[in-house]
């Protein structure tokens, strides 16, 4: 026995030694430091994975390095954490040097096979998968995005009227993440809506907790089996969606893209797998931000007060009915008229986003005259650290302040994609972004107006985010919220009917 634990303590020592060799032989003294490591290669690959975009806080925490090297297993990453040397990284005159990857994202969930990537890959190029193209196309602004966003608000106007049932107790996350689910995917996909269907919406569900295992693990269909079973079901009710021609009554983008990719060869049943990733965009980030914008206006009553009386602004027609009154809320004023609930969905974002943007590196290169970068590295930056400086956003970068983006000044930092980036920045910044934002508030907006929501453990508690996926942007809470929904009996309300519109029909405003 002895001799046996020798031969293994040996053994491990000669592993150690070559793999300490091997990191630093292959580490050049003028790339970004190198994080201090117990285990070389794999402590950073078990961190991430224990601990996701936490690792990466935490060693910012202890080192505070503007940039350094992680080793992982075949991969150096760098991560940037100093908002100069994003701005160096985000400028236009590097935009051939620093290359997203997120365009294969899509294709490494959705289970296309080797000839539709080829094909996909031979019709666009360095542009992506098509998909997002058209999403650029039609929902980044316009009037496409108008009436999209005018389905969704009538959408959820039935949505809520039919399912929020007085005093019924429910879970706050699961309540807005089928409404929007409903609104926005009833929005894009039209009358035939495959998400209709309860048992495909709950199929999704089952599939999302697999995309960790297809983007991380090295035996899918192993770990993730059920989910993968999930997704066929899913995919299916596509293939039969496209099949009976139910794209031909959705939104202009989704005909658009289906006609475009079958022109290129792909058939319905490779074309239906393609939206998982249109699935994944509308169903994953928007739900999760609504959660946490309800959660923080319903636990403070100042704000809640506040974003209430401001909804008031946006009644454009009164009139009174046998039984009371009726009011026309017109919520494609919101934006404009609403500073407070505003001001929170981007705090909202900022104090939450999870969002990690990664490129990768075309060719050696020296970032700002200093750090020395190798060609098929990664470049991580961590949202989440950018949006927590207190360089940037003072002493109070950590807490959830209401009121940080109700001034003018205040709400400078939106348009900087260096200080605030939720949605991403450059050439991939989210193209959903004013889609989602318009409908979550539409959402907040109508709960608000119509009902109470009440935590049913008598106190608000916030939940925790530690299993949050790390491929997405915002992190979804580990436990749902059971709260109850009341109808409001306040002067206001009482006797009052909601009536909810998007602009005028004529499509001017978005
Ligand atoms: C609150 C909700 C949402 C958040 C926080 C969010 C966030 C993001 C982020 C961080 C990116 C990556 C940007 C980058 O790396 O530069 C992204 C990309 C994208 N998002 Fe969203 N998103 C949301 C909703 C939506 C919705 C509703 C849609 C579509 C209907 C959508 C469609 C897309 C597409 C197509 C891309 C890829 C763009 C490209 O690569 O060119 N997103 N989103
Ligand atoms: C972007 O790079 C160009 C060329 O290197 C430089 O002149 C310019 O000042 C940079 N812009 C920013 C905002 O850093
Ligand atoms: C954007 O924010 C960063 C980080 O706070 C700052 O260094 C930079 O000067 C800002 N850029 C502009 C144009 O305000
Ligand atoms: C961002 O906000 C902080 C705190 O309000 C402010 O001091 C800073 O100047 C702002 N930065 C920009 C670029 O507007």
């Amino acid at each position: 026995m002895p001799s046996i634990l020798a031969i293994v303590c040996v053994a491990l020592a000669v592993v150690y030694g070559t793999l300490y060799t091997v990191l630093h032989a292959t580490q050049s003294k003028s790339e970004p430091r190198l994080i201090p490591t117990a285990i070389p290669f794999l402590d950073s690959a078990v961190g991430i994975a224990r601990h996701k975009v936490d690792y990466l806080v935490s060693l910012k925490r202890r080192y505070g390095l503007p940039i350094h090297t992680l080793r992982m297993p075949f991969q150096r990453i760098y991560v940037i954490n100093a908002p100069q040397l994003i701005q160096v990284v985000q400028n236009k005159s590097n935009l051939a040097t620093f290359v997203p990857t997120l365009l294969d994202f899509g294709m490494l969930f959705s289970g296309l096979s080797r000839r539709s990537k080829d094909t996909l890959t031979k019709a666009y190029g360095s542009h992506g998968n098509g998909f997002t193209k058209s999403v650029h196309k039609h929902l980044a602004s316009g009037s496409d995005l108008h009436a999209a966003t005018r389905t969704a608000v009538e959408k959820l106007t039935v949505g809520i009227r039919y399912s929020f049932v007085d005093q019924e107790q429910v879970g706050l996350y699961e309540t807005l993440r089928h409404q929007l689910c409903q609104a926005l995917t009833g929005a894009i996909y039209g009358a035939e809506n495959p998400y209709d269907d309860p048992a495909v919406e709950a199929s999704w569900l089952e599939f999302v907790p697999g995309i960790s295992h297809l983007l991380y693990s090295p035996f899918p269909w192993l770990t993730a089996h059920k989910a993968l079973k999930a997704r066929a079901r899913v995919i299916k009710a596509f293939q039969n969606y496209f099949e009976t021609g139910g794209h031909t009554q959705a939104f202009a983008m989704i005909p658009e893209m289906f006609n475009t990719n079958a022109n290129h060869g792909l058939p319905s049943s490779e074309a239906a797998k393609l939206e998982m990733a249109t699935s994944l965009a509308m169903l994953s980030s928007g739900a999760i931000s609504a959660f946490w914008l309800m959660f923080h206006i319903a636990s403070e009553p100042d704000a809640l007060r506040a974003c209430r009386e401001e909804l008031l602004n946006l009644v454009v027609k009164e009139a009174d009915t046998q039984s009371g009154k009726v009011k026309v809320v017109d919520l494609s004023n919101i934006k404009t008229q609403c500073s407070t609930l505003t001001a929170m969905w981007h705090e909202t974002l900022r104090y939450h986003s999870t969002v990690i943007n990664i490129k990768k590196v075309q060719h050696d290169t020296t970032l700002a005259s200093e750090y020395f970068l190798k060609k098929g590295a990664i470049v991580m930056i961590p949202g989440s650290i950018v949006h927590h400086n207190t360089n940037t956003w003072g002493p109070s970068a950590s807490d959830f302040d209401h009121k940080r983006f109700f001034t003018p000044a205040g709400r400078r930092n939106l348009s900087n994609t260096t200080a605030y980036r939720p949605f991403g920045a450059g050439t991939t910044m989210c193209p959903g972004r004013h889609f989602s934002t318009s409908v979550v508030l539409s959402l907040v907006a109508m709960t608000l107006l119509q009902f109470d929501v009440q935590p049913v453990e008598g106190q608000w508690q916030m939940p925790t985010k530690t299993n949050a996926d790390m491929w997405n942007a915002m992190p979804k809470p580990d436990q749902d919220v059971p709260v109850r929904i009341s109808r409001r009996v306040d002067e206001e309300s009482t006797h009052t009917e909601w009536k909810f519109v998007w602009g005028d029909a004529s499509g001017k405003k978005e």
